[in-house]
């Protein structure tokens, strides 16, 4: 019987700590870790790279086709610094989190041809197990048959305070009433979409954060996490699945 590691999926909407719990919890268990709104992050990092419009799906399309995609796992324990993603070569780690990219990032990631290019790409990461992949339709429609599902929330108070807090800790000069007009357009464009929208997979195990600390959020996780991982091994030892 072929025993395959471990898929987890972590859905929510923006700014409510996915990638903070994801890299937290990929870093205990000694997982891989994927953030793909990276992935929809680079390549709007080219497409306004190239001065091309975001409703061109055509020539979207066509570039990312062309484009060369690298993740690479550092060797740290920091969890700013985990990974680093380079688009044809480039360096794009830091830049990717401006918010110029947010405020174009899900006008390119709702077009259907985009986001049917990447399944494969996505699928492909997730393929040998053992691996936390963080991003809106993980559970839903990228794996939907992960062994563990999360779906995050918290206020959009909260979400606006901590994405503002850390912009300006990254040294940008960014008025809060626009991080907040960004959040809240983002994540009603990501939920309205036609095309694999933010929803939350009817067997995922809602974690609401507000209020709550990393360290309250992250234990609750990771007992789920290894009450699974028993049930699963106890279910291979006596030849069930
Ligand atoms: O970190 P934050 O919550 O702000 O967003 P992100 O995870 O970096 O994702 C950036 C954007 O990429 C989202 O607002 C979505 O528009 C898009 N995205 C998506 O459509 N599907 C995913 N699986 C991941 C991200």
């Amino acid at each position: 019987m072929k025993k395959n590691g471990l898929i987890i999926a972590i859905d929510g909407p923006a700014a409510v700590g996915k990638s903070t719990m994801g890299k937290l919890i990929a870093r205990e268990l000694g997982f891989l870790y994927i953030d793909t709104g990276a992935i929809y992050r680079a390549i709007t990092w080219k497409v306004l790279k190239n001065n091309i419009n975001i409703k061109d799906e055509e020539m979207i399309s066509h570039l990312v086709s062309d484009i060369r995609l690298n993740i690479e796992r550092i060797n740290n324990q920091r969890l700013n610094d985990y990974y680093r993603i380079f688009v044809d070569g480039e360096d794009v780690t830091g830049e990717i989190r401006n918010p110029r990219i947010d405020q174009n990032v899900s006008q390119i990631a709702r077009l259907p041809k985009v986001r049917k290019q990447l399944i494969c790409l996505q699928r492909k990461l997730a393929e040998k197990g053992n691996i936390v992949m963080e991003g809106r339709d993980i559970g839903s429609v990228i794996l939907p048959q992960a062994d563990i599902k999360f779906y995050f929330t918290a206020s959009e108070e909260e979400r606006i305070k901590r994405r503002y807090k850390e912009l300006i800790k990254k040294g940008y000069n960014i008025d809060y009433e626009l991080v907040k007009k960004q959040i809240i357009q983002r994540d009603k464009i990501d939920s309205k979409r036609k095309y694999a929208p933010l929803i939350k997979a009817k067997d995922a195990i809602l974690i609401n954060s507000t209020k709550k600390n990393i360290e309250e959020v992250k234990d609750k996780i990771l007992k789920i996490i290894r009450k699974y991982k028993e049930y699963r091994e106890n279910k291979i030892e006596n030849n069930i699945i």
